[in-house]
């Protein structure tokens, strides 16, 4: 029966023509139609033109020249794989979080690995911040915990994020940064924001340059809420602590394997699943209570900040296991769509401006991205538990109300009359505005330090990676052309560490500074701040 074909026995082209062997899995056009010649077009005659009647042709290269969506604005090249998590308590003291509620309880989960500032094609070992997104497919919803691997980030508010991003990107006229990872524009940037000196400490840090995505840590970056069934609020900051330990490469090897293997992190995740190596991480939550918080010398709801360990240990409240590699990356990796506004009964924001532009920002681009309202209907999207809601038509739609009403109120009975809300459904917590509110572009004063914490970090390096941040330092700043972008620079690293700001002088061979004015004078011993005693003295 080769070369026939199955359905009229006829044969199925010319004799010398290509064909595709067996009778299984016959091959269709997406209409369903068997198709009996994969291999060749429809000519007028062998050496004639090709005919504009050949649907089977057109088809093909149709869906072909689509076959591209765009990639993502930011965190372009990611890598997701399958697995669960797994409570150790019953935190229903904290949270009325339905996932949260028994121990021993296993979520289906779904992760993607990212970096930020690369195109979907650069390689895995750039000097970039690390995208830590974990979508939880609760039975109250899906949860997202979208959040990368450094606890702190560059901006204190959504609307500095395009500019960020644009100076973070390859220059606007030729398409690539200025040298291999440094460039004035990114510099340029950086010198004029104070507030993102914590965020450099890190991203000269090891931290940037993870030998694998199995040894890094998480973060939620941003402070959110649980709420228990009481209507209690607490203020919690979310940590992923890797059970493999933690581990970086230097920059010398991240250049080489940049060059013999851009894919390295996503083959090592991929070889770990495969070999039945399955990565593993600790969630932990800083639990803050309103007394503690009101005495911080920085404010919770400010991103460019963290909360000290000794200030607020991490509590462990479950673990992830990545345990399955996904069948099919596009399906999955890259129409995955993960949402800060993607929170369940028991979870909720915080006032973080940064995390409130969030919340509009990934579903806006996801529209785009992913063609329409839809893409809750993507399998890698969609809830594991019921969806039912009035939402209907719009590309692509799959799932429009069938036999019951498409409103409400209604005053149908049964079946036809639809979903109602329930009391147990997501409320948000009742927060009080503060008294005097007004209607202000401006950002409170809590704000301001931007320096105590990039020093705090600094410091609580071993020499060693103290030497690697000087070079890391050393190395992005040669590259800049414009030397006032570096003079800026190193005015404001002399807020953080004489010492260092030394160092780096010294390996570029210019003379320091004055040092830049800080906003705020910056705090040089956390640990003795009132917050500490408190959770000491009670
Ligand atoms: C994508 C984290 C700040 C806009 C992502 C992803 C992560 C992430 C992990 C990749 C998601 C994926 O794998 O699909 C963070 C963190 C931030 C932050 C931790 C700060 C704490 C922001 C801000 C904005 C923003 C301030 C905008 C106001 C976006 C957009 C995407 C994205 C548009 C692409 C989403 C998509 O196409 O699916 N971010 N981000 N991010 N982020 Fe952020």
């Amino acid at each position: 029966s080769v070369g026939k074909c199955p359905f009229t026995g006829l044969a199925a082209g010319g004799e010398n023509h290509q064909k595709a062997y067996g009778d299984d899995d016959i091959m269709t056009t997406q209409q369903g139609v068997p198709i009996s010649d994969d291999q060749n077009s429809l000519k007028m005659g062998t050496r004639g033109p090709s005919l504009l009647e050949d649907q089977v042709h057109r088809e093909k290269i149709f869906h072909f020249d689509h076959e591209r969506i765009p990639e993502r604005v930011v965190h372009a090249r990611g890598y997701g794989a399958r697995g669960y998590f797994e409570n150790y308590d019953n935190l229903s003291d904290l949270t009325c979080a339905d996932h949260f509620q028994r121990a021993g309880e296993k979520t289906e989960t779904f992760v993607r690995f990212s970096t930020v500032a690369g195109s979907a094609g650069s390689p895995d070992l750039a000097r970039d911040v690390r995208g830590f997104a974990v979508k939880f497919y609760t039975k109250k919803g899906n949860w997202d915990l979208v959040g990368n691997n450094i606890p702190v980030f560059f901006i204190q508010d959504g609307m500095k994020f395009p500019d960020l991003i644009h100076a973070a990107k390859p220059e606007p006229d030729r398409g690539f940064p200025q040298a291999q990872t440094a460039h004035d524009n990114f510099w340029d940037f950086m010198s004029l924001m104070p507030e993102a000196t914590h965020m450099i400490m890190w991203i000269m840090s090891d931290r940037a340059i993870p030998r694998s995505l199995r040894f890094m840590e998480g973060f939620g970056v941003h402070t959110f809420r649980l709420v228990n069934a009481k209507g209690k609020s607490t203020f919690v900051k979310f940590h992923w602590k890797p059970k493999q330990g933690m581990q970086s490469v230097v920059w010398n090897e991240a250049v080489k394997i940049n060059g013999a293997d851009p894919d390295f992190h996503r083959r090592d995740m991929w070889n770990s699943i495969k070999n039945g190596d399955f990565p593993e991480w600790e969630l932990g939550i800083q639990i803050l209570t309103q007394k503690v918080v009101d005495k911080f010398p920085f404010d919770i709801l400010d991103a460019t900040k963290l909360i000290p360990e000794e200030l607020a240990p991490v509590r462990p409240i479950g673990r992830l296991v990545l345990d399955q590699v996904v069948d099919n990356f596009f399906a999955e990796t890259e129409q995955v769509a993960f949402c800060t506004q993607n929170i369940v009964p028991g979870i909720d924001h915080s006032n973080d401006p940064l995390l409130q532009s969030r919340n509009f920002s990934y579903l806006d681009t996801q529209l785009k991205r992913l063609g329409g309202p839809n893409f809750t209907h993507i399998p890698v999207n969609a809830p594991r538990c019921p969806m039912r809601h009035f939402q209907q038509d719009g590309h692509m739609a799959m799932h429009n109300p069938k036999g019951r009403a498409n409103y409400e109120p209604n005053s149908w009975e049964g079946e036809e009359r639809g979903p109602r809300e329930s009391d147990a459904g997501f409320k948000s917590y009742p927060e009080p505005a503060e008294d005097d509110s007004v209607k202000v572009r401006q950002r409170s004063e809590t704000f301001a330090d931007h320096y105590s914490q990039a020093r705090q970090f600094y410091i609580s390096q071993t020499p060693i990676e103290q030497e690697h941040m000087v070079s890391a330092l050393v190395f992005e700043l040669s590259k800049v052309k414009t030397e006032g972008i570096r003079t800026r620079l190193m005015a404001n690293l002399l807020n953080v560490d004489r010492g260092l700001a030394e160092k780096v002088a010294n390996g570029l061979g210019m003379d320091l500074p004055e040092a830049s004015e800080p906003a705020r004078q910056p705090i040089t011993d956390l640990p003795e701040s009132p917050a500490l005693s408190i959770l000491q003295n009670g």
